[in-house]
């Protein structure tokens, strides 16, 4: 798919068929997500790839928005680890550019996908930490649910020219 449709069609999807997404697909994924930019290009992320149903559905237990795991296929949870990090606290920004770069990935491949907050939220940070036993300098800041898509979702126009100034404010 070209760059520009994807980013303009890109829509969170919620709902799922029963289709699993397969091991070769969720490779292509976490290559889109590893080839993000990062601060001093310092790549401290670590990618947690969840398809256990009792994991899945335990996520929704601690996140009430993201119920929609229950029919994922599967689910990436994008965590910084502050550890590896050598620009000091940009990891929200590197683990967001490689969120953005999952969720089309996932879109350019037929699938569909949605970004679920986790991180700045820290009690749901903190079980789901514990959850998936990581350590605690390894931060979550996304989980990102995907799986086929059931219907269509039509994509929509948001530019807005009240939002751009030139020069100066
Ligand atoms: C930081 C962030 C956190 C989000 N958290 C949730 C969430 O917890 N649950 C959910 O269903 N959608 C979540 N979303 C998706 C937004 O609701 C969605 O992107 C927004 O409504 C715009 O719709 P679109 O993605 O279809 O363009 C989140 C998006 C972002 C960027």
């Amino acid at each position: 798919m070209e760059t520009i449709k994807a980013i303009m069609t890109r829509r969170s999807i919620r709902n799922y068929t029963t289709k699993q997404v397969s091991k070769p697909q969720v490779k292509k994924l976490l290559e889109a997500a590893m080839n993000a930019p990062s601060a001093c290009n310092q790549q401290a992320w670590q990618f947690i790839v969840v398809s256990d149903r009792d994991i899945l559905n335990a996520i929704t237990k601690i996140h009430s928005y993201a119920q929609m795991l229950k029919t994922a296929s599967c689910a990436i949870v994008v965590c910084g680890d502050i550890k590896a990090e050598q620009c000091k606290d940009y990891w929200v920004q590197d683990c967001s550019a490689a969120t953005q770069n999952i969720l089309l990935a996932a879109h350019a491949l037929g699938l569909g996908a949605v970004w679920l907050g986790v991180y700045p939220r820290m009690e749901r940070l903190k079980d789901l930490q514990k959850l998936l036993g990581l350590p605690k300098k390894v931060m979550p800041l996304s989980i990102i649910s995907i799986g086929y898509p059931k219907d269509k979702v039509k994509s929509v126009k948001r530019y807005s020219a009240k939002k751009v100034h030139y020069e100066k404010w």
